[in-house]
């Protein structure tokens, strides 16, 4: 029987040649598998006679073990490096910097709604918010608007089809409530609104706040006293005036413009009036009774002049460079 020995160097040296598992198998069954070296070798101790046979055998097992051996060392290599390289790629390097965090902040349109609300809600005055869609009834009828009103032509208003509109103004507001709510009403409705219209001044969506104050001796005083209570405080200036040109809306009469003084001159700054019995008449609400009065403020108006911004595009077009002078 010839010395086996020789095979225990070239396996070791065919498995440190193997860089993974499956050329490992592979060497492997060059020596061990079903007509490797070894496998062979021992089918070949049926040849030998019985006196033989033991020593031969023990020699070829100690051989097997050796190339076992060699095998078992050179997989536990090939996985360890195998994981090393798996936890090298995988590894956190917690030096780096944290990424950054940036702080959002609320928009101006916003911060304004919230303090014109905050304001008006401190001398007893609800919110009370209606649809964007308004059927033709909310938005024109009900508020005295004729049939043939300009405001009624397709090029200022945005009709979702034949009777309903997105609202023009947050008046419809005051109707919705009215039919809903007996006097005495005291509410503003802060809301957007549409129009078609868009240049540096307007927006096809903009906001708008409306007051309306219902009682039984609403006087026209009362309603200078309290707009000129608000924008004095709005505006954080004691020496604020307001003053009301004669203007005409269907739903108010008499009916005004808001003037109020600004770097000395006059800045128009909404509508107000007396609300009509029309109007009143559509909420069924007796017009011997009762008095109002209602105004309309623009609220990206309020915005610029408070935050000296000087295009009403800015508050639309989304530059954090813009917004984010507004995080507090
Ligand atoms: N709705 C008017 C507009 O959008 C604003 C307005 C004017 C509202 C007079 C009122 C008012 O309540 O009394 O132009």
């Amino acid at each position: 029987m010839a010395n086996l020995d020789y095979l225990i160097a070239e396996a070791q040296t065919d498995f440190t040649s193997c860089v993974d598992m499956p050329a490992l198998e592979n060497a492997k069954a060059k020596y061990l598998g079903k007509t490797g070296a070894l496998t062979e070798a021992l089918k070949g101790l049926g040849k030998l006679s019985t006196e033989e046979r033991p020593a031969a055998g023990a020699a070829i097992n100690v051989v097997k073990q050796a190339i076992e051996t060699a095998l078992n060392v050179r997989r536990e290599a090939i996985l360890g490096a195998t994981q090393a390289k798996q936890l090298a790629g995988e590894s956190l390097d917690v030096t780096l910097p944290a990424r950054a965090q940036s702080q959002g902040g609320l928009h101006p349109v916003t911060l304004t709604l919230q303090r014109i609300e905050q304001l008006f809600h401190s001398i007893g005055f609800d919110v009370a918010t209606g649809p964007e869609i308004e059927t033709d009834f909310y938005n024109f009828t009900a508020l005295n608007i004729p049939e043939n009103h300009p405001a009624r032509a397709m090029h200022d208003t945005f009709y979702v089809d034949e009777t309903n509109v997105l609202r023009t103004h947050t008046s419809p507001v005051q109707i919705h409530y009215m039919e809903n709510k007996a006097p005495p009403l005291k509410i503003i409705s802060p809301g957007r609104v549409y129009r078609v219209d868009s240049d540096a001044t307007h927006s096809p969506m903009f906001h708008q706040v409306e007051g309306l104050w219902v009682d039984e001796n609403v006087s026209f005083a009362n309603l200078k006293g309290v707009v000129q209570d608000f924008l004095q405080k709005f505006f954080e200036r004691d020496d604020l005036t307001v003053r009301f040109r004669p203007s005409f809306f269907p739903f108010t009469e008499p009916s005004a413009e808001i003037d109020m003084s600004w770097n000395g001159g006059w800045l128009e700054i909404g509508g107000c009036g007396m609300v009509h019995p029309e109007v009143f008449k559509h909420v069924n609400i007796d017009s011997e009774k009762y008095r109002g009065f209602a105004f309309g403020l623009g609220v990206e108006r309020l915005a610029m002049l408070r935050y000296g911004v000087n295009d009403l595009r800015h508050f639309f077009n989304n530059d954090l460079h813009f917004l984010q002078q507004f995080n507090k």
